[in-house]
């Protein structure tokens, strides 16, 4: 019986997408820049089964509400398409406690294992377009490395040339679950004074990112991505109602991080999603003594390599 298994990174967006201005086809206002990451990813397997129905596990559970949103996600290749005797089954590894959404990865994974699996062969460009449709973040997840997503909708591997970057997830929980990023993004674009600026800085950030990435200059790019964080941030608390995705911990953790930046000169640079949490850029002579200082405050970092396979099938 037939069988098919992919398997799709998790990114971390160093230059951020914070706004649609087509929420049906899922199309940014700003291009954003990501990488993927090699410390979690979602192995997804479709298969046939002697079985009626459809059939859906995640983490070795049902779960009624991600099974309805895969089938509707299924769906946006061919609204006919049947899922009587199919089963999908789908699996995250990697450290649950990094508080990593896996949404990305889940919708990247499951994209190409059923490109194949139904025989689509849709092309990358075809591909992104359904896949930003189950979560506009997870188009990046199609590919390895580093990552553009523009406006018009496509994506494009872009040139990464060091390679001894890592990320750091420091995990930050004492926050009650904020508002949703789709929710939020809509409220900023909505609401907040400061969206057409941040859109326009966003695109500014783009394009000296990627002359930083060509010239090789680490702290030029780390630099950008902690200003466009903090700017996104800046755009949540100016909306109405305001978002706080960062606790009182994540601040006190981004100044310490912006300290021994400044007073030991070294290159590391944060970065912060709907949450609290806070992702470190540096690079791996930095990791353990940035872990040493964090661990005598009783703080932990989870530290995640690049990824370099992007969205595969490894099965099938
Ligand atoms: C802050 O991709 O989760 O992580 O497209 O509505 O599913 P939807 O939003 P989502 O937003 C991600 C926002 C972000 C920044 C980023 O990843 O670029």
């Amino acid at each position: 019986m037939k069988t098919v298994t992919a398997r799709a990174p998790i990114n971390i967006a160093l230059i951020k997408y914070w706004g649609k201005k087509d929420r049906v086809e899922v199309l940014p206002f700003q291009p954003s820049l990501s990488l993927s990451l090699d410390i979690f990813e979602t192995k997804t397997t479709i298969k046939e089964v002697n079985l009626k129905g459809f059939h859906f596990l995640i983490n070795g559970k049902e779960d009624e509400e991600v099974k309805r949103k895969t089938e509707k996600f299924i769906h946006l290749f061919d609204s006919n398409l049947s899922l009587e005797g199919i089963q999908i089954e789908t699996n995250n590894t990697g450290p649950t406690a990094a508080g990593l959404a896996s949404s990305a990865s889940g919708f990247a994974a499951l994209a190409v294992a059923a490109n194949h699996f139904f025989g689509f062969h849709y092309n990358l460009d075809k591909l992104a377009a359904i896949t930003r449709k189950g979560s506009g973040s997870a188009i990046r997840s199609l590919l390895p490395e580093a990552v553009a997503w523009y406006p018009e909708g496509h994506i494009k591997a872009i040139e990464f040339p060091f390679d001894d970057v890592v990320l750091g997830v420091i995990i930050i929980n004492d926050q009650k679950k904020s508002i949703g990023s789709t929710e939020g993004m809509k409220l900023s674009v909505e609401t907040s004074p400061e969206y057409q600026e941040w859109v326009k800085q966003s695109f500014i950030d783009f394009e000296q990112f990627q002359e930083g990435l060509k010239e090789e200059n680490f702290n030029k790019i780390g630099q950008i991505s902690e200003d466009n964080a903090l700017r996104m941030h800046h755009v949540c608390e100016t909306t109405t109602p305001s978002i706080h995705y960062l606790s009182k911990k994540s601040y006190e953790v981004i100044s310490f991080i912006q300290k021994i930046r400044k007073n030991k000169h070294f290159e590391a640079y944060v970065t912060m999603d709907a949450g609290p949490n806070v992702k470190v850029l540096t690079k791996i002579k930095y990791k353990k003594q940035i872990e040493e200082m964090l661990h005598h405050q009783g703080i932990e970092i989870l530290w995640s390599g690049i990824d370099t396979k992007g969205a595969v099938i490894i099965d099938g």
